[in-house]
C-alpha cells in the first residue's frame, strides 16, 4: 500500500529558481504519491526544507528554520523532517545537522530529488532516519513530474551544474559539472507546458550560454539553436532564460534576440564588478572592456533591451579605486534594475583562502553607495515609460490591493494596474502612467 497517501506536506525553499523548480518536482512527485500540499508547516505531516548555500546568511536562515521544526516533531511524533538542496552536498553542513539537529529524518542532496518519494516510504515503513547523498553523474533523469508555482509560466532546466569556478562561487561544488538535457526533451516538455495553458518558459541553466545539447543526429544544438527550435512551438508566447555568462555570449545568440519574436528582449548578464582586475581574480574570463562592448553590442541590435546585473561589493583585496571602478561601470551602462551582494566567504572556494578580506564596514560602506547609484539609474529608466503602451502577461491579483492586477513586461518590468482577475494569464496592452524606482503602474489600454 501506498504509504504517503493523504499525508500533508509544505516545502520551505531558499535559493534561486533552479531551487525553486526543484521543489516544484519534488512538490509533483508527491502530490502523484496522493500528498496534500498545505501552506504552513504547523499543519504538515510532512516538511522539506530546500537549501541554498550561496552567501551565509542563507546557511543562517536554514538553521534558523530548522530550529524551528523541533517542536513539530515533539507535537507528532509521525512528522517527518526533511533537508535537501545544494547545503547538503558539503559535508561540514551535513556533520553539523547530524549533531545538533538530531529530529531530522531525511537528507538528501541535488542529484537525486527523483529518489525522494522512496526515501520517504522507506523512512515510514522502517521508521528509520536516512540519509542519501549521490555522487555527480552523467545521467539526466527525464519525465519528473512539476507542480507549478504559476499557472502560466514555467521554469525549464536546459541544463544542470557549472564548469565555471569563479572563486568567491559554491555552486560548482553543489550543483556538480556542466550537463545539457537533449534539446528534443527541452522541446517536447515545452510542449506539453504549452499544451497545459503555460505562454511563458524560462529557460535555466547557470551559464545558458554554454548549452550544448545533443540531436537525434548525433550532432550538437547551441543555445541559440535551441532559441529558434522553441520560437517556432504554437502557443508559446514568451521565452526568457537565465543565467547568461558574458564570457559565452555569441552574436549568434543577439541575433536570435532580433530573429524571434518570442525571446522577449531582457537579458540578465551578471557584472560581477567593474574592475578587470578584480574580474580576474573572481576567474570571470573577460574585462571590463569586453562586458561594455557586449552591452554595446546587445543595445545596437535591440534598442529597447533592458538590462539587470549581479554585483558583488567587497570581494577580497577590492580597492577604493577598483569598487570606483564598478561605480563608473553602472553609470555607463545604467542598468534597468542589479542585484547587489556583499561578498561572503564560502567553504571550500578559493577567495575564501585570500588573506586580504574587506572589512565589514568597508564593505556595507561601498554596498550603499552602490545601491543608490543603482536606484537612480532604475528610476530614471523606469521614468522614460511613461507614456509608453506594453504588453503585459497578466500574473495575478496585486498582494497590496485587491482590484489590482500584477503582470511583467517584456523588459521583465513588474507592472500594476486595476483589473479583473479574468485577465490572469492573457497578455494585454498597458498605458504605463508611473515609472518608480522598482516598478511600474499603468492602466489597461
Ligand atoms: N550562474 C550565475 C550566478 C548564480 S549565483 C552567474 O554566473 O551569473 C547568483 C549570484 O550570487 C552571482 O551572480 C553572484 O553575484 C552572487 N554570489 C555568488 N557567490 C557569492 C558570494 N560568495 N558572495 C556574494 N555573492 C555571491
Ligand atoms: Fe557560480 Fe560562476 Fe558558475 Fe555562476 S558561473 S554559478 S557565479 S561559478
Ligand atoms: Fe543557492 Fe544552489 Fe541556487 S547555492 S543560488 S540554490 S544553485
Amino acid at each position: 500500500m501506498n504509504s504517503l497517501e493523504g499525508k500533508k506536506y509544505n516545502i520551505i525553499t531558499f535559493g534561486c529558481q533552479m531551487n525553486e523548480h526543484d521543489s516544484e518536482t519534488i512538490s509533483g512527485m508527491l502530490r502523484e504519491k496522493g500528498c496534500v500540499e498545505v501552506p504552513d508547516k504547523e499543519e504538515s505531516d510532512i516538511t522539506i526544507i530546500n537549501t541554498c548555500s550561496i552567501r551565509e546568511n542563507a546557511d543562517k536562515r536554514f538553521f534558523g528554520t530548522l530550529g524551528q521544526l523541533k517542536k513539530l516533531k515533539k507535537k507528532n511524533p509521525d512528522y517527518i523532517a526533511c533537508v535537501c538542496g545544494c547545503m547538503m552536498q558539503q559535508q561540514h553542513i551535513i556533520d553539523t545537522v547530524k549533531e545538533k539537529y538530531p529530529w531530522v529524518d531525511i537528507i538528501f542532496g541535488t542529484h537525486n530529488i527523483h529518489r525522494f518519494p522512496e526515501l520517504l516510504e522507506n523512512v515510514y515503513n522502517e521508521k528509520q532516519k536516512v540519509m542519501e547523498i549521490l555522487e555527480d553523474r552523467e545521467e539526466i533523469v527525464e519525465g519528473l513530474p512539476s507542480k507549478r508555482l504559476y499557472r502560466h509560466k514555467a521554469f525549464v532546466n536546459i541544463m544542470y551544474g557549472c564548469n565555471n569556478f569563479c572563486t568567491y562561487c559554491i555552486v560548482p561544488y553543489t550543483r556538480g559539472r556542466e550537463k545539457s538535457r537533449k534539446p528534443d526533451d527541452i522541446i517536447d516538455e515545452v510542449k506539453r507546458l504549452v499544451a497545459d495553458d503555460v505562454k511563458e518558459v524560462t529557460l535555466l541553466g547557470q551559464n545558458v550560454n554554454s548549452y550544448k545539447g545533443e540531436n537525434t543526429d548525433g550532432s550538437i544544438c547551441d543555445f541559440a539553436d535551441l532559441i529558434y527550435r522553441l520560437n517556432d512551438i504554437d502557443g508559446l508566447e514568451r521565452i526568457r532564460f537565465m543565467t547568461s555568462h558574458p564570457k559565452d555570449l555569441s552574436d549568434k545568440l543577439i541575433q536570435a534576440f532580433v530573429d524571434c519574436r518570442k525571446l522577449c528582449n531582457y537579458i540578465h548578464l551578471p557584472v560581477q564588478s567593474g574592475s578587470s582586475s578584480v574580474l580576474k581574480k573572481m576567474n570571470r574570463k573577460y574585462t571590463r572592456e569586453q562586458y561594455l562592448e557586449l552591452v554595446r553590442k546587445l543595445r545596437a541590435a535591440v534598442p529597447d533591451i533592458t538590462i539587470s546585473t549581479d554585483i558583488i561589493v567587497g570581494f577580497p583585496g577590492e580597492t577604493e579605486e577598483e569598487f570606483e571602478e564598478t561605480l563608473s561601470l553602472v553609470k555607463e551602462v545604467c542598468y534597468d534594475s542589479a542585484f547587489t551582494f556583499l561578498y561572503s566567504v564560502r567553504k571550500g572556494t578559493p577567495a575564501a583562502e585570500y588573506e586580504d578580506q574587506i572589512p565589514e564596514d568597508v564593505k556595507h560602506e561601498r554596498f550603499n553607495r552602490l545601491v543608490d547609484l543603482i536606484n537612480e539609474g532604475s528610476a530614471a529608466k523606469n521614468a522614460l515609460y511613461e507614456g509608453r503602451t506594453e504588453k503585459v502577461l497578466v500574473e495575478g491579483m496585486s498582494k497590496k490591493n485587491d482590484d489590482t492586477l500584477t503582470g511583467r513586461t517584456e523588459g521583465f518590468k513588474l507592472v500594476d494596474f486595476e483589473g479583473d482577475k479574468d485577465m490572469i494569464g492573457q497578455i494585454v496592452d498597458v498605458e504605463i502612467l508611473h515609472g518608480r524606482t522598482f516598478s511600474l503602474t499603468g492602466r489597461i489600454k
